[in-house]
């Protein structure tokens, strides 16, 4: 009987339990075993692992987070890492290695490919970042938590007459906080593809309050970069990617130096991370294993499934993270004019 691995990497999110479940049952009905790696490359390297099959998966519908752990082990920096690595997946007889995260463990994918594993990548990520793929699991959900979230404060910020920025995260991409945008009605949106622009910013708010909308929305991403903001943190991660996050308290003390009255502020945090799935990441995470199991049974490895137009595709790995996806100025100007 064949055996199939999967691993969760990077920053969690909700549906990747749904593509779990999903893709043990099609693995199972393929009569292949399937094993969870704990915590990510870590459960490769230490050996930890747990038997997945369909009755220790079938209640995980649309539940949050991971229940096979995640961690952001990065193996290169491991000493023999990868060679660690490839031997516990021979002694453990694992033949195919199912990968689900973003850009770090998608590479990490990539290399093990090249070393010769029959690796199978899923693109989940809040950040919504991977190129080759419409979407990412756990998107739809980061977005709708974002709205809920700030759908409870507006209707105090309205009564208290009060502007707010809302920090969200992302990293160098905007998507995350372009749809929670859009959705939410923003009057002003800051992402890290287009430089901020305080001027205009303050222009909109005091033409805002001249017309008596004393409590305009600005949805901010973390990636952001203001002049004079010295926000870079010493936080590193092993994957090098430094640790984001305050730029909504600067842009609100610009506001207050520039025009007064100075804006509250949300930074949402894991917020977005959390919670049950929404269904569209439920439905994406059931494709996803559907396009696993349709490359498993036709020998498709080195690739990331991924899809467009609500039909599964595959990349090449190295493809999907020779770049990061970005939001294209056109996409952001049919929305925001500032
Ligand atoms: O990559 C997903 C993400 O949620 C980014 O948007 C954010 O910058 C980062 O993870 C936070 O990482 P950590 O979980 O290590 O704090």
């Amino acid at each position: 009987m064949k055996k199939a691995a999967i691993l969760t990497g990077g920053g969690d999110s909700s549906g990747i339990n749904d593509f779990i479940r999903s893709a043990v049952l099609l693995l199972a009905s393929q009569d292949l075993e399937v094993v969870g790696v704990k915590q990510g490359y870590l459960g490769l390297l230490e050996e930890a692992y747990r038997p997945l099959t369909p009755d220790t998966v079938n209640s995980l519908v649309g539940t949050g987070g991971s229940m096979l752990l995640t961690s952001r082990t990065n193996p290169s920096k491991v000493a023999g890492g990868y060679e660690r690595i490839l031997d516990n997946l021979e002694k453990e007889k694992i033949e195919v290695l199912i990968c689900v995260g973003g850009n770090d463990t998608l590479s990490v994918a990539g290399k093990l490919s090249e070393l010769g594993v029959q690796v199978i990548g899923v693109p989940q990520t809040i950040d919504n970042d991977l190129p080759y793929t419409d979407y990412c699991i756990g998107f739809h959900t980061a977005v709708a938590n974002i709205a809920a979230s700030v759908r409870m404060i507006i209707s105090s910020n309205i009564s208290h007459q009060k502007e707010m920025v809302v920090e969200v995260m992302g990293r160098d991409s905007g998507f995350l906080a372009l749809r929670s945008a859009i959705a939410l009605g923003a009057d002003y949106l800051a992402i890290p593809e287009f430089s901020l622009d305080m001027e205009k910013l303050c222009t909109m708010l005091l033409s805002n309050r001249a017309k008596g909308n004393k409590s305009s929305l600005m949805m901010v991403s973390e990636g952001v970069k203001a002049s004079g903001a010295n926000l870079l943190s010493d936080e590193v991660d092993v994957f090098g990617n430094i640790k984001l996050g305050g730029i909504g308290y600067h842009i609100a003390e610009q506001v207050d130096k520039k025009i007064g009255a100075k804006p509250r502020t949300e930074v949402l945090g894991y917020i977005p991370r959390g919670g049950m799935a929404d269904p569209y990441d439920s439905f994406l995470s059931v494709l996803f294993a559907r396009g696993v199991a349709e490359n498993i049974k036709s020998n498709t490895f080195g690739v990331m499934v991924g899809i467009d137009a609500q039909t599964t595709k595959n990349v090449a790995l190295s493809l999907a993270v020779s770049s990061i996806r970005v939001v294209q100025e056109k996409e952001y100007r049919n929305f925001f004019t500032c």
